[in-house]
This record gives C-alpha cells, structure tokens and sequence, in this order.
C-alpha cells in the first residue's frame, strides 16, 4: 500500500498528468495545535442550541435518505429571498461561500481574465485563481491597512475582464473601507465586483441593496460565521439572476447536502437566538479591543468584524507561543509586509477572552 503522506523524494506518479502551474502549489493547511480555547478561525464561539439542533435533527429524519437533495436548494433559497427582499433567481447556494468564490473563478477563467483583491485579505481569493489557472493580481493596503483606492485601479487590465474581490469586512485586517471608494469600481468598464461580507451581520454594513441597480455586482454571505453553522457549511450569492446562471453552469448537481439544507431553514426560523448571541460577541469586541488598547507594545486595527488584527511589539511568535502554552489558541499571520509581527483573535465568549488577555499579560487564569 502507498503511505498516506508522499515521501517528498519518492518519484511522482502524478507529475506527468498534473498541470505545471500547479506543481509547486501547497494544499490548504491547518496547522494542529493542541489548545483549549479555539480563538484561530472567525467561528462563531456559541453552538446551536440543543433544541435547535433536534429541529434540525428531526427534519433531517424526516427526509429519505436514499434519494439525492433538492439539487436547486429551492425552499433554502426561497426562504432566503423572502427575508432579503429579492427575487428568488437572485440567490444562489454553495457548500460554504468558498464553493461560490470557486465557481465563479472557474467560469470566468477566461484568458484575458484577472482576478484582483486588496491585500492582506482573504487567501482563498488568490489559492483558487491560482487553482483555475487565471492571473491574480493583490493591490497592497495602505500601512494602516485602508484601501489605496489608486493602487486598486492600477492593479486592473485595462484590456480585459477584471474580477475584483472586496471583503467587507475585511479579513483578516477587520474594517469595512470607505464605501465610495468601493462603489467607483461598479462604473469601470470590464469590473465584476464580488463584495464578500462574510462577517455583515457583525459589521451591518452592505452592498446589498446595490444589487438591484447594478449588473455587475455579486454579493457573498455565509451561514458559517454569526448563524453559528460553520460546520454545515452554506453559503450564498445575491445577484442578477445572470451571475447565478454562471456558477450553476460549474455547480456540482448535490453540491449542497440534505443536512445542510434543513439545517439553514431551521436556523432562519430562529432570528433571536442568531441576534442575541451577535449582540454578546460585538459587546465583547468592545472589551477586547479597549483591554488590548491598554497594553503597553501593541497596536490594534480598527474592526467592524468578529476578530481583532493586533500588532505585538515584543513579536508574534513570542505572543503565538505563550498563548499556545495558556491552551489558547489564536492566528498568526506574521510575515514580511505590512503583516509583520500580526496576530489575529476571534472573538470568544467572556470567559475565554478573559483567559485570552490574561495569557497575553503573561497572567494566570482558570476558565
Ligand atoms: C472573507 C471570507 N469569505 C469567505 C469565507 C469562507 O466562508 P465559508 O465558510 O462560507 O466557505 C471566509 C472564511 O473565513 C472569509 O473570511
């Protein structure tokens, strides 16, 4: 039997099919660490209530299981429509909004195609580019990690289609940028706009209503961040129903399974749980960052997100290491560039981000 790890000397049975610009291309990863205190992921820190989860758990059972899912999520997307206020050939449904980010790169591959993004932002932007062999193109942030809007328009092919992606909020930097800024590049010939807000009902700021007016404007929203359903994986687009077309034209058929299905319906019937356990987490963004203020040797970065992007003086691995020793675990993104010496902390429960500024101060705690 083949090992399950390649040996990196060993020949590659592969390399003959595989397509060059892909040979040196790292697969995701996610380091494992050990740690009590999962602070690393943008996830929401409170689980679906038990009740919820034996809604979901009953309408699954409810289900048969040997025929395939409604491979339209059609009650999903119905269901999302109504509370959006849009047309129900507007929306359209991913295993996670990644799946959509994917099909969209996908179906626009074209060879005079580019796909650019502020960066630092989020990575999978220029992994899936990559992986559909279309060219990217990361215009820099300002050092205080604004938009240089300039440098955005530069970054575009003049003679060829641009798919320009903008998370809002950012990730991993937090903040929402100036909306007029943004919306300049829904009037520039040859611009697919993608506004991801994974994080909008943290931040409550959108584009959405802009659907409506303008042909080249997609909207992301996830299920995985404040709705608590990270694990069902679901995502979803808000468009003119054209764009929806482009990505069912890629879309696997059962992309998006039964599970996930009624568990999303099951979690838009309950709006209160949703809003409270938003409303704890944005008070506690408000601690975090007033303690974290407080600390002699580190500057934080203005957010409208569920996490904190925070420079250490002292190093980020200094700080990385000694968190991991207190079990908590958060991102380090240090690298050369404007990300030198950053982490970045999702924001917990009160008890865990309690152990989370204790362990940073070097002080004990208990959760
Ligand atoms: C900006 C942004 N977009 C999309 C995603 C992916 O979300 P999903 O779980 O819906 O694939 C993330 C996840 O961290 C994110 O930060």
């Amino acid at each position: 039997m083949p090992p399950d790890v390649p040996d990196p000397q060993a020949p590659r049975p592969s390399r003959a099919f595989l397509r060059d610009d892909l040979a040196d291309v790292e697969p995701y990863h996610v380091e494992p660490h050990r740690h009590r205190i999962k602070l690393d992921a943008n996830e929401s820190p409170y689980d679906a209530p038990p009740d919820l989860k034996a809604e979901t758990a009953g309408a699954f059972a409810d289900l048969r299981w040997n025929r395939y899912p409604d491979p339209r999520a059609r009650r999903l997307r119905l269901a999302l429509a109504d509370r959006l206020g849009v047309s129900v050939g507007c929306v359209g449904i991913g295993n996670g909004s990644d799946e959509i980010i994917a099909g969209l790169i996908h179906a626009l591959a074209r060879p005079d195609a580019r796909v650019v993004a502020p960066e630092p932002t989020f990575s999978m932007y220029g992994i899936l580019a990559r992986a559909a062999g279309v060219e990217y193109c990361g215009a820099p942030l300002t050092p205080d990690f604004e938009l240089d809007a300039d440098g955005l328009h530069a970054a575009l092919r003049p003679d060829g289609t641009n798919i320009v992606f903008i998370s809002y909020p950012n990730n991993p930097t937090g903040a929402c940028w100036d909306r007029d800024a943004i919306a300049n590049l829904l009037d520039v010939p040859g611009v697919l706009l993608v506004l991801d807000e994974a994080y909008y009902e943290y931040s409550g700021m959108t584009f959405l209503p802009d659907v409506d007016t303008h042909d080249n404007l997609i909207v992301l929203r996830t299920f995985s961040k404040a709705f608590g359903f990270a694990a069902l994986r679901i995502g979803y687009m808000v468009a003119d129903p054209d764009w929806v077309g482009v990505v069912d034209r890629v879309r696997l058929p059962y992309n998006v399974n039964a599970l996930s299905q009624v568990g999303a319906l099951t979690v838009l019937g309950h709006d209160d749980r949703v809003a409270e356990h938003l409303r704890w987490v944005v008070d506690e963004r408000e601690r975090v960052l007033e303690a974290l203020n407080a600390v002699e040797g580190i500057e934080t970065f203005r957010t409208d997100a569920n996490f904190v992007l925070f420079r250490a003086r002292e190093g980020a691995d200094a700080v990385f290491t000694r968190l991991l020793d207190a079990g908590v675990l958060i991102r380090n993104l240090d690298r050369p560039g404007l990300l030198r010496d950053c982490l970045r902390v999702t924001i917990g429960t009160p008890a865990e981000n309690t152990v989370f500024l204790a362990a940073l101060l070097g002080e004990s705690s208990a959760v």
